[in-house]
């Protein structure tokens, strides 16, 4: 395995892999399981003859003034053991100003699915995510890319940026991956103190509930809220909400009423510093 920090050889190792399938896991590091097992399924897809690629790349754009860009854990090491051993290829872990030019005056805005969830609570964040992926599509051409489910609102803006700006590359959207008791992996998992662990999979919990309710035939989404609030509030009084919100699959916006469409209910907390996201499909 390789691992890349410049443009160049980037570009040189994708010229180099020819016609062969390359599949690309974007990544801002700090690996867990949840990343491993994108790593394992971009191998499955790349096959015997493809090459999987991890971007490393800590993403300043999409962090706002206030966010956790500067403490954002780095361990570029750990992480590439990780990858070498669910079978990557090549690493690219280029440092903020060779993705960036000092001037640069060109970022990719997102007008529609942004403006609720998470783009709601952090302005900028999807124009961040969408001029980075697609920077890194740039780079690798690759022939798929590989996403997680934790993440709904950026795989749903990256497939409608896929769709608008014509990229050749067939995006794969992969379940999340969870802790034992349910909690979805993510790399903020570590900022949690022992309390705010204990009490974060009440999230899962109370989108498990809704899903019980809506299964059982309520299809009014206050009466699912209310059920999915009420757990989390009694079982996990330290969380501070940012929202809950039973939104269309595919516009993101929310819904009165689960219709025939796909509904996804995401959730976004406060666990202390850590901001912890979550969702379920409906
Ligand atoms: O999901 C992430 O880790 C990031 O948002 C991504 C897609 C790598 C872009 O920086």
């Amino acid at each position: 395995m390789q691992i890349l920090p410049t443009e160049n050889e980037l570009r040189a190792w994708r010229k180099a892999a020819g016609s062969r399938r390359v599949v690309l896991v974007p990544t801002m590091g700090a690996l867990h399981e949840g990343h491993v097992h994108l790593v394992r399924v971009a191998r499955e897809l790349a096959g015997s003859d493809g090459l999987v690629s991890v971007s490393i790349f800590v993403n300043p754009l999409q962090f706002g003034p206030k966010e956790d860009f500067s403490r954002y854990p780095r361990e570029l090491e750990a992480d590439a053991a990780k990858c070498e051993s669910a079978g990557c290829d090549v690493i690219f872990a280029p440092a903020v100003d060779e993705v960036y030019h000092a001037d640069r005056s060109i970022i990719i805005l997102e007008k529609s699915l942004s403006t609720v969830l998470c783009g709601a609570s952090r302005p900028g964040h999807f124009d961040g995510v969408c001029t980075v992926v697609a920077k890194l599509f740039n780079y690798f051409q690759p022939d798929d890319a590989v996403f997680g489910k934790k993440d709904y609102q950026q795989l749903a803006i990256i497939r409608r940026m896929v769709r608008d700006l014509n990229f050749p590359i067939v995006l794969h959207g992969i379940d999340t991956v969870r802790e034992a008791d349910g909690l979805a992996m993510s790399s903020r998992n570590r900022y949690l103190s022992p309390d705010e662990r204990a009490q974060a999979p009440a999230l899962r919990r109370a989108l498990l509930a809704l899903r019980e309710a809506f299964l059982g035939g309520e299809r009014s989404s206050a009466t699912l809220k209310a059920i999915a609030l009420s757990i989390l509030e009694r079982d996990s009084p330290i969380a501070r909400l940012d929202y809950l919100e039973v939104c269309d699959a595919e516009t993101l916006q929310p819904v009165e009423s689960l219709a025939e469409r796909p509904s996804v209910v995401a959730v976004a907390a406060f666990f202390g510093k850590a901001r912890l996201i979550d969702n379920i499909e409906l």
